[in-house]
């Protein structure tokens, strides 16, 4: 069995995986959502502290499965170093204590792997990466085998929900809060601008849809219930858009064969919608995470593991460190 630690941002979680089988063992996460919401964004100082309480009570409950772990997986890359920081104290400590080896995961590859949570991975995919960090198209060919082929100048797709919703006062995180108020708004009301639409450059932007909407907002004084759905079907419009165009775009330069969406943010139905629509026209198919393990999680961490222990692919605690940006962007 592996024992994985997740800690990279606001979430913490620690799952034990059958390394044979895949099978999910133990799997628990504790969110800060709520404890970060009336600031309308993740407090490093205020989540390391939180980690610091949380994972030591979720270690307490998969005490039982510590005589069988292999070794021990952790996130150390990217994140926000402080939190990160928990995560990997408690590996070395539980490294020094069972005498395992020790996995160092990088959290994007986590992402990916939550497609294959108790499955065997099916790769090569073209795969969208959407979260509060990252917006990527990523070229996977195996485990430590991946190309960006996109990614964001400015804000990331998740973050930018995070901060309409901030503009708004409607707490954190953004994503579900927006697709929540979308569902009853008016998506034509607003012309926001699809970000880069009219380049041809295979990147994101969402930093001037983002400005867009808080000059709509300056031009409502008198914000309405109304008001702030057709805001945020508008923007979820031209968000979901703005992926679209530059995923069509790499798909005609890269022909991929399979195709997968991953990420917090993969958890919006109008998204995943709107590809399922545009895959099957272009008839390749397209997978997703299960829902319960789109944002972050262990489980994922710990099934990306695997691959790594079967590389024999471990690393010394002196040589584990935590990287706030990740090795492949
Ligand atoms: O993967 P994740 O849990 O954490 C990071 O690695 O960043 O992603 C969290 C992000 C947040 O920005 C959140 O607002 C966004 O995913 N998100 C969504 C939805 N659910 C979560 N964005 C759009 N629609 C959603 N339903
Ligand atoms: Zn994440």
């Amino acid at each position: 069995m592996i024992l994985s630690i997740e800690s990279s941002c606001d979430d913490s979680s620690i799952a034990v995986t059958r390394i044979a089988d895949y099978k999910l063992l133990f799997h628990k996460k504790i969110s800060q959502e709520l404890a970060h919401s009336e600031y309308g964004g993740v407090v490093p100082e205020l989540a390391s502290r939180l980690h610091a309480e949380a994972l030591p009570k979720i270690l307490e409950e998969a005490k039982e499965y510590l005589p069988h772990i292999k070794a021990i997986a952790v996130t150390n890359e990217p994140g926000l170093s402080v939190t990160l920081m928990e995560g990997v104290m408690m590996a070395k400590a539980l490294h020094l204590a069972l005498q395992k080896p020790l996995i160092g995961v990088n959290h994007l590859v986590g992402h990916i792997y939550s497609l294959f949570i108790e499955k065997e991975a099916v790769l090569p995919k073209m795969v969208l990466l959407v979260s509060g960090g990252h917006t990527m198209i990523l070229d996977v060919k195996d485990y430590n085998d991946l190309k960006v082929l996109a990614t964001t100048l400015d804000d990331s797709f998740g973050e930018s929900f995070d901060k309409v919703a901030k503009m708004m006062g409607l707490g954190y995180p953004g994503g579900p809060i927006i697709e929540e108020l979308a569902k009853s708004g008016d998506a034509e009301r607003f012309a926001f601008p699809v970000p880069l639409a009219k380049s041809a450059k295979l990147a994101f932007s969402y930093s001037g849809l983002k400005n867009a909407v808080r000059l709509a907002l300056e031009e409502l004084p008198n914000l309405s219930r109304k008001d702030m759905a057709d805001i945020a079907a508008s923007f979820q419009k031209a968000a979901i858009t703005h992926l679209l165009q530059k995923t069509r775009k790499a798909c005609e330069l890269y022909k991929p064969i399979d195709f997968a969406i991953v990420g917090g943010a993969s958890a919006n139905q109008e998204l995943r919608r709107a590809f399922e629509r545009e895959c099957a026209k272009r008839g390749i198919p397209i997978s997703f995470a299960k829902l319960e393990f789109c944002s972050d999680n262990a489980a994922m961490i710990g099934r990306a593991a695997i691959e790594a222990y079967k590389r024999g692919d471990f690393i010394a605690m002196e040589e584990l460190k935590v990287l706030p940006r990740s090795c492949f962007v």
